[in-house]
């Protein structure tokens, strides 16, 4: 067991490189069982949700190595079995992934109920709605969900009723080499699922239209082995951007795609930061004081939900009252417990947050709740006077490559210690 012990008051100062889209690579990870080929990925983070994903995939009997840093092969050819063993899947939400690639490999699945951060109800009504339009019987028996069809998978329509990342992706891995052509409609357009689509197309899948609400997939019978680097982590870069912001600090960020931060920088620039953006790479400074403003979090393009609790932290350093509006889960306001321990005052009513500017924060003992709330925590630790010790770091770990010491290199102080 370990902590995170952080000595506020250092303004960060300096460049810190971008590891590769978490939620892009447990999505793409499954997705390369459906290769008929050997496939290679570069720019995998080293992160525990991607340790678990390989772990799963070792069970199964896909070999699965790293090549050299950040480099991984991935061979299904001896592939074992449709069933992933509940032991692992249960820890995290995206080994849902497995249900709609081993669907693709053997026509059927069974994958345990999913894990993951607690953010309120979780559903997967959307993600069995498509199973089931492609074909499948689909039942949940003690906890696994059975997923099977019989006389193969086969083209098909389906509007989803809310709008899904989780669901958008199992329908394409469940999709792309189903007889005939799919079209799904109100589907997410998060920058991984336009990376997944993109992997899958660089092994001769054909889907179009990710990155719109619709995408129309013409299955195929055969996907060869290929060569594919994931794309940079927008949260984990908008997680440092916002602590450059939060102490005051001037950081370039590298290794990011701009256009995938564009909501996140145009709130920074409301809050009084400034955001040069290049190529690839942005930086972030702020001299002036922090202005208060309201957020409300949208799916991709707009203000992502995994950004909510890092800019509440940042919120409370302002000069005035900011209101927060949490529209895609249902309960992720759990972390404000935790930063009312360091003064912190925020009011939470249902999915809605008032939080007060203090312009100080108090260093405290505090618990990571879930990932996002882990590194919202740290950066209130980066600002408040004196020492601050989170706690529950497995959760920051499932989604931040080497967090210490990437703030360590832009003059943080912050240690990992041992919990005695
Ligand atoms: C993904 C991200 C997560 C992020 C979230 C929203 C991964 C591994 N995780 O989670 O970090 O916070 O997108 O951007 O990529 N819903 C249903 N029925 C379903 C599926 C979802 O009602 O079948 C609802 C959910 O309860 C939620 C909303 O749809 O209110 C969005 O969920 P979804 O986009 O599926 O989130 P995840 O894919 O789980």
């Amino acid at each position: 067991m370990e902590k995170f012990v952080v000595k506020g008051g250092a303004c960060l100062e300096g460049t810190v490189s971008i590891s590769g889209a978490k939620n892009a690579a447990v999505a793409i990870l499954p997705a390369a069982i459906v290769s008929d080929g050997p496939c290679v990925l570069q720019n995998v983070p080293k992160i525990g949700d991607v340790e678990i994903i390989t772990r799963i995939m070792t069970q199964i009997g896909v070999k699965v190595s790293f090549a050299a840093d950040n480099t991984l092969e991935i061979d299904s050819s001896a592939i074992e079995t449709h069933v992933v063993p509940q032991d692992l899947s249960r820890h995290m939400r995206a080994s849902y992934y497995f249900l709609g690639a081993l669907l693709s490999k053997f026509n059927k699945s069974v994958v345990s109920l999913p894990g993951g951060c607690n953010l309120g109800a979780r559903p997967i009504d959307q993600h069995l709605k498509a199973f089931s339009a492609l074909g499948c019987d689909v039942s949940v028996e003690y906890g696994m969900i059975k997923v099977a069809c019989r006389n193969g998978l086969r083209g098909t329509h389906v509007f989803f009723d809310t709008v899904s990342v989780g669901a958008t992706i199992n329908s394409i891995l469940a999709a792309v080499k189903a007889e005939g052509r799919t079209v799904l409609e109100n589907v997410a357009k998060e920058p991984h699922i336009v990376d997944l689509a993109n992997f899958l197309n660089s092994m001769g899948a054909d889907i179009r239209g990710a990155g719109t609400d619709v995408i129309k997939i013409n299955g195929v019978s055969y996907l060869r082995g290929t060569t594919y680097t994931i794309i940079p982590d927008q949260i984990e870069a908008g997680t440092y951007m916002a602590a450059a912001a939060a102490t005051g600090g001037d950081v370039v960020i590298t290794n990011v795609i701009p256009k995938h931060l564009e909501s996140i920088s145009s709130r920074l620039k409301r809050i009084g930061a400034e955001v040069i953006e290049y190529d690839e790479s942005v930086r972030v400074r702020r001299s002036g004081p922090v202005i208060s403003t309201n957020i409300r979090t949208m799916p991709h393009p707009g203000f992502p939900t995994d950004m909510q609790p890092q800019f509440a932290v940042l919120l409370s350093l302002s000069d005035g009252t900011s209101i927060i509006t949490e529209s895609i889960w249902d309960n992720r306001f759990k972390y404000v417990d935790e930063l009312r321990r360091m003064g912190v005052r925020i009011s939470v009513t249902d999915k809605v947050a008032v939080v007060e500017g203090i312009r100080k924060i108090n260093g405290a003992r505090v618990k990571a709740t879930d990932l996002r709330a882990g590194a919202a925590l740290i950066i209130a630790g980066l600002v408040a006077e004196g020492e601050t010790t989170v706690e529950d770091i497995y959760h920051i770990d499932r989604g931040y490559e080497d967090i210490a010491t990437k703030l360590g290199n832009l003059g943080a102080d912050i240690k990992r210690v041992d919990i005695e």
